[in-house]
């Protein structure tokens, strides 16, 4: 797999004020995308995500590092406009146009003709679920309404790599599912995805690959399923019925590691070993288990575990 975007030793502060030091927002940060690969870019308000993509897209300049699409092979800012699919953090639109109008209005803008402009719009409002709303004025849209608007604009020109910030933000559940949806369908098309949230449960379950930022510095990233899994917190096991301290006693389970909800026994047990055995004596009492699941961390603890590492270390120096 082909790199399609490095970012490397990026910084950047912004002028406090007269008299003040400037405030550093990103510290020497570099990562890497892969062609096809769906990115989480994750972190608090205030990390330094939508600076870091502001930079991406040549719309902010960084004090130090350097970002490179596409190996180097851009010419210039028109030729990345045209490979990528940038979304904002805070569509601004011509409140007085419609969304037909508008997407019409970034085709021309991309360079597309008027028949292709045209399909694609019809294709793209069909698929955020707007297609009821092209005649509308942008200026009657709801916040979820705007927010699809502009994935719609992003995707207008098929680009190959699309650049989304917090593009769940301000929808509902369903607009979230549907917004993943759409994510993964240009995963399947080839494409790659590179988005920012300070959700992380969206990102769980989307991405390849997570980075992770606090106060401008990455401080974790690579495959969720890396970043997860490796670490089994314990083994729950669900039994019913609730058995008395004493006998999970006899049957070797110390009581303590077990709770009644309602009909069912609740036991953590600590590891592999310990669950196997503890079954074995349920079974032989009688028991019947319901379920056994390894309970993991999530990128919400394993997040807050980083930041507790490196949170001393603020970005601001
Ligand atoms: N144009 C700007 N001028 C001054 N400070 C800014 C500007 N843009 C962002 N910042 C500051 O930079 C930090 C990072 O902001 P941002 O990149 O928007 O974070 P995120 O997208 O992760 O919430 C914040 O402390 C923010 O206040
Ligand atoms: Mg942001």
């Amino acid at each position: 797999m082909g790199r399609i975007l490095a970012i490397e030793g990026l910084t950047k502060s912004y002028p406090a004020g007269f008299w003040r030091k400037p405030v550093r927002v990103l510290s020497d940060l570099s990562f890497e995308v892969c062609r096809n690969e769906i990115v989480g870019f994750l972190g608090p308000n205030g990390a330094g995500k939508t600076t870091t993509i502001k930079i991406m897209n040549r719309l902010a300049f960084p004090d130090a590092g350097k970002v490179t699409l596409f190996g180097g092979q851009v010419r210039d800012g028109a030729d990345v406009r045209r490979r990528i699919g940038f979304m904002p953090e805070q569509p601004y639109f011509y409140e007085y146009l419609t969304g037909g109008e508008f997407l019409r209005l970034c085709g021309q803008l991309c360079g597309m003709s008027r028949a292709d402009t045209e399909s694609r719009s019809s294709e793209l409002l069909a698929r955020v679920g707007l297609s009821g709303a092209r005649g509308t004025a942008i200026r009657k849209y709801s916040k979820g309404m705007m927010q699809r608007l502009g994935l719609a604009q992003a995707l207008l020109h098929d680009p190959e790599l699309v650049i989304l910030d917090e593009p769940m933000s301000g929808l509902d559940p369903m607009g979230r599912m549907e917004v993943r949806g759409i994510i993964r369908d240009l995963k399947a098309a080839g494409k790659t995805v590179f988005f920012s949230s300070h959700i992380l449960s969206d990102v769980e379950v989307l991405c390849d690959r997570v980075i992770m930022l606090h106060k401008g510095r990455k401080v974790a990233e690579g495959r969720v399923e890396e970043l997860i899994g490796a670490e089994t917190l314990y083994i729950e096991l669900v039994v019913s019925p609730v058995l008395t301290h004493d006998r999970l006693a006899a049957a070797g389970i110390p009581p303590e590691a077990g709770y009644a909800h309602g009909d069912l026994l609740v036991l953590r047990a600590p590891g592999s070993e310990e669950a196997n055995r503890w079954m074995a004596s349920l079974l032989r009492e009688g028991c019947t288990i319901i379920s056994c699941v390894p309970v993991k961390k999530n990128l919400e603890e394993i997040f807050m575990e980083r930041i507790g590492s490196s949170g001393a270390t603020g970005a601001a120096s």
